[in-house]
């Protein structure tokens, strides 16, 4: 891993930040996150996100959203431990969090998850976030957080992980 810098993303980075995510997720077929990056370019990142760079190239991103989680026991989500004790809590919420195709697979998102528990961890008690499992990437999480739900479809299959971890 080459020396690597992460600060919050600024208005100014808007336009690179949603080229990455398009580049980052074009694999995935997840059209939805067109949509994300096209928000990002028109309104910029939120308070929270942060961005990941090298010599000065943006190669990383991780929008954030000050919520907590969502503890109502609804049909579709499948708890695996109780969550009532997060309302209680600060939480923050992941939202997109990509590394730039070249540089994936060389421990950049783990550092950048790393370093997202030291920045947050007086601000907040937990970051959590759901995970669509078209990712195909639950073993990247699995390294960093725990899944505490299971988000279903109506014919009861597993359509994405919510995954939390204590700060
Ligand atoms: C998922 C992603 C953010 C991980 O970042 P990264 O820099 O590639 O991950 P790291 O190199 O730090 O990987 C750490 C570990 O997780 C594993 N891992 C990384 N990506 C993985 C994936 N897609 N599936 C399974 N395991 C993965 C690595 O093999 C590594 O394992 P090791 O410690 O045993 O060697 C990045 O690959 C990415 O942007 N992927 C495309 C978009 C995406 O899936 N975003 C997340 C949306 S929820």
């Amino acid at each position: 891993m080459e020396k690597f810098e992460i600060d919050f993303a600024k208005r100014e980075d808007k336009i690179k930040i949603s080229q990455l995510i398009k580049l980052s997720l074009k694999k995935t077929e997840i059209s939805s996150f067109d949509y994300v990056a096209g928000l990002i370019k028109e309104f910029g990142p939120s308070q929270y996100s942060l961005k990941m760079t090298l010599n000065k190239k943006i190669i990383g991103f991780h929008e954030f959203f000050d919520e907590n989680i969502n503890t109502r026991n609804i049909d579709e989500y499948e708890f695996k431990e109780d969550v009532e004790k997060y309302q209680q809590k600060r939480g923050l919420r992941g939202y997109l969090f990509v590394i730039h195709p070249d540089y994936q697979k060389k421990g950049y998102g783990s550092a950048f998850i790393e370093y997202e528990k030291l920045l947050f961890k007086n601000k907040f008690d937990y970051i959590f976030g759901s995970c669509d499992i078209r990712f195909n990437n639950i073993e990247f999480w699995e390294k960093h957080r725990r899944i505490i739900c299971n988000h279903l479809d109506s014919n009861k299959k597993i359509v994405a992980y919510e995954t939390i971890m204590d700060l």
